[in-house]
């Protein structure tokens, strides 16, 4: 059983159990569907929003506030009798005893289990699939031999609208909540009767109706109700200690201005032994005609009000997840790798495409929107479960390119907008994005759909994917290498090259890299001319870079503005650069002599107990011409973390270097449930990557943060899939390669590919057998299986001989 002192996954890995609240941080989790959110903690506590976390905040939770996760959605259950009062999450009465505690992270739920004075409770949290409501669904039993007289409690303090908004002026839009009690439906419906739905903070007011209602209610009779948070709440008081609750009494407040809650109460009797099954459910839908509120196009209300109904929502959750999960698994020696590819892994990732970088503890989802680099790598755990929905996905981000190739750096939902920050890497990532799906699928259809620029005219998939790579070969410094601009996939080398002269020899590794991963591409389009042109590119580039980046023992990592170098052995700071040495091997630039030199300058300078070191050493003087990696304190983030993203590509180096047994002990080294072994100094959640580790750098060396919401899961997955375990797609077919390390005998792993299942069972040649890949006992050929081999629906048993 993998464990450590606060929680431990459950044999099948399908759920995370906490079993001491007082964890070093919040610990997370999300439930969602495509358009409504939320982020819930092993407390209750987090937020909800609808289609983005900015203009759409539907609750609140407080940043920077201590304890860290409050408000969140509660309920809380009083005995009548004693007074006593206790909520079925821990908090926010977290001063008081409770008797048992235990929190399952599961896919797409929350379930919390408690028990106290002779109740035991237990609240599961989900969003249904197509409803844009979260229910929360509750049990509970009476646990003693006398008859008890409950009163329920359920709340959430509300937003409705724009949370940058609510934040900086938050005493004027509480000028505009309305919340009213329906009585007939035993519902609160609360609005706001003002949008700020401004692209960028701006005093400009516009004249808009927050588009929809939100709705509150409970499958039990309602008793009483709040909309009024300072009258539910009362006076130097928290939501620890209601006065309603203390009281006894709702104060039926409906509100017209002022600071919104929605509050239920219900009362209800168990006898010794008895329990009760009941939800509440919190919704929203548009606003069309008055006292619509129930016939709602996306709210199908009368679903939601009767407990059957809701279970069927939630088994439709987890059987979208068993769907979801069926697209790949493995069987090795290794439980923790178990555990992370079969489920967490995967799942992180699909928290990833839906979440972008903006939307969590860590991202308060008000700053970044979806970044367009991120966009076109989080797609990769998508691209196997739903393909069409990656495609939409990619559809929608070409829309925020320019006619010339470059690109936006980030984008918001409902408003569109975004800004140009020239940061040279990211137009790289359309190319990138759209070969993995067309390996992945084979559909060649989406090249020919046309997409409009951001500034002007429109093109097919193609010429948008092929301009990205004509204006990244373009944006070159005079002697022929790609500029770093404003910096490159890392955002804090943002002073090398503002002045338009510094170089990225990361950038130019990583466009050789996109180059050659998209000429079967232009093979296919017939593309000539571009072929000629770019493929000379590339090898102007190779030979160029291996006359003036290489440092010795390692690639130097850009040139700034003045044509200094960073990344070399001649600083003091700042020597050498992970992500130079791993794209010169990942890229085939590198020469076999100097592709082991970087393999063993890295292992020597940045290979850490958790992972592999960013740059070393970390900054400690500013340097006004490299940038923010520079101000940052040494050891975290970007200067000088274990940044998990850019150690992951480091793996994939090392297996394209066939060094595999240093990659599988890298590999292992990150995995959260490895590297949260120290979990009081770890502190964050040990079942998803974390951005970074903090290195031997920073006096805190071990702690980790921004977990859940990192480019890091999708390669960790890819990198597993991929290169481990060796399903390499293709456009005409898969090939088969995988690698084994010497400390295990053999694995066994199963991947769907269009519509077909691959397992593959890898063991050691014995004396006399040859290398490679057989089906059904016979060699295939080059270990490559073409796509017309492959029908739906089958199950192909191959075995590959190492
Ligand atoms: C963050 C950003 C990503 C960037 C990385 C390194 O993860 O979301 O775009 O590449 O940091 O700076």
């Amino acid at each position: 059983m993998i464990k450590n002192k606060y929680g431990y996954f459950t044999d099948d890995y399908r759920e995370y159990v906490i079993t001491d609240p007082k964890t070093p941080r919040p610990w997370f989790n999300y439930i969602w569907n495509k358009d409504f959110a939320g982020l819930i903690s092993h407390t209750g506590g987090g937020f909800s929003f609808l289609e983005t976390p900015r203009d759409n905040r539907l609750t609140r939770m407080r940043y920077n506030c201590l304890p860290w996760d409050r408000p969140g959605r509660y309920v809380m259950v009083k005995d009548v009798k004693s007074g006593e009062y206790r909520s079925l999450s821990w908090a926010p009465t977290i001063d008081k005893h409770y008797d048992e505690y235990e929190c399952r992270h599961g896919q797409g739920y929350t379930s919390i289990k408690t028990k106290f004075l002779g109740i035991s409770g237990k609240i599961t949290y989900f969003v249904p699939r197509e409803t844009n409501a979260e229910v929360w669904r509750v049990s509970l039993k009476n646990m003693t031999d006398e008859v008890k007289e409950l009163e329920i409690y359920s709340f959430a303090e509300l937003m409705m609208g724009n949370a940058l908004n609510d934040i900086i002026n938050q005493p004027n839009d509480k000028h505009f909540t309305d919340i009213n009690f329906d009585k007939a439906n035993n519902t609160l419906i609360a609005t706001r009767r003002y949008w700020v739905l401004n692209k960028k903070v701006s005093v400009e007011q516009p004249n808009l109706d927050w588009k929809y209602h939100l709705l509150f209610t409970s499958t039990l009779p309602v008793t009483g109700f709040d909309g009024s948070l300072d009258k539910f709440i009362g006076r130097w008081r928290s939501e620890a200690n209601p006065e309603a609750v203390e009281r006894g009494e709702m104060f039926n407040t409906e509100i017209t201005a002022g600071d919104p809650v929605v509050a239920l109460q219900n009362k209800i009797k168990l006898d010794p032994g008895e329990g009760v099954e009941f939800a509440i459910i919190m919704g929203v839908a548009p606003k069309n005609e008055e006292d619509a509120a129930f016939k709602y196009q996306h709210l199908d209300w009368s679903n939601l009000k009767e407990i059957s109904k809701l279970d069927g929502l939630f088994g439709e959750v987890k059987e979208y997840w068993n769907g979801y999960l069926s697209h790949f698994s493995v069987e090795t020696p290794d439980e923790k790798i178990n555990a992370s590819l079969n489920v967490w892994n995967q799942y992180q990732a699909a928290v990833t495409f839906d979440m972008a970088r903006n939307s969590g503890y860590y991202h308060g989802g008000l700053l970044f929107g979806n970044g367009i680099r991120d966009q076109f790598q989080d797609i990769l755990g998508m691209l196997l479960p739903e393909p069409g929905r990656v495609k939409a996905r990619m559809l929608n981000a070409l829309k925020y390119q320019f006619s010339d190739g470059s690109t936006l750096h980030n984008f918001f939902k409902i408003t569109e907008w975004g800004e140009k920050t020239n940061h040279s890497d990211t137009p790289l990532w359309i190319p990138f994005g759209i070969t993995e799906y067309l390996n992945e699928t084979g559909d060649l259809t989406i090249l020919n759909e046309v997409v409009k620029f951001y500034d002007e005219g429109e093109a097919t998939v193609y010429e948008h994917t092929a301009r990205a790579l004509d204006f990244a070969i373009s944006a070159v410094s005079e002697r022929g290498l790609p500029k770093i601009m404003n910096g490159d996939w890392n955002d804090t080398l943002d002073k090398v090259g503002p002045r338009g002269k510094g170089e990225t020899i990361w950038g130019a590794f990583f466009l050789g890299y996109v180059i050659k991963k998209t000429l079967p591409l232009l093979g296919l389009m017939n593309d000539q001319k571009r072929i000629k042109d770019w493929s000379e590119a590339y090898v102007k580039m190779e030979k160029l870079i291996n006359e003036v980046a290489w440092d010795g023992e390692w690639y130097i990592r850009a040139f700034n503005d003045f044509m200094e170098p960073l990344g070399t052995h001649k600083s003091e700071q700042g020597k050498i650069f992970i992500n130079a040495q791993s794209w010169a091997i990942i890229s085939g630039m590198a020469p076999e002599d100097r592709a082991k030199l970087c393999l063993e300058s890295v292992k020597k300078h940045l290979l850490k107990p958790d992972g592999i070191q960013i740059c070393w050493p970390s900054y400690t003087k500013v340097e006004e011409n490299t940038g923010l990696i520079s101000r940052c304190v040494p050891g975290k983030k970007e200067n000088g973390a274990i940044f998990n993203h850019a150690s992951s590509w480091f793996v994939m180096a090392s297996i394209v270097a066939g060094d595999i047994d240093s990659a599988v002990d890298i590999y292992k080294r990150m995995l959260p449930a490895n590297s949260s072994e120290r979990i009081d100094t770890y502190e964050v959640e040990p079942y998803v990557f974390a951005e970074y580790v903090t290195s031997p750098d920073h006096p805190t060396e071990g702690q980790a943060s921004h977990s859940w919401l990192t480019g890091t899961a999708v390669w960790m997955l890819r990198i597993g899939m991929d290169q481990i375990f060796g399903f390499k797609p293709e456009i005409s077919g898969i090939t088969i390669d995988p690698v084994l390390p010497s400390y295990w005998d053999g694995f066994r792993a199963k991947r769907k590919f269009r519509g077909c299942e691959l397992d593959l069972t890898v063991k050691r040649a014995a004396a006399g057998e040859t290398s490679g890949l057989y089906l059904n006992g016979s060699p295939v050929e080059n270990n490559f299986i073409p796509a017309e081999n492959l029908t739906q629906d089958r199950a192909l048993q191959l075995t590959y001989l190492v």
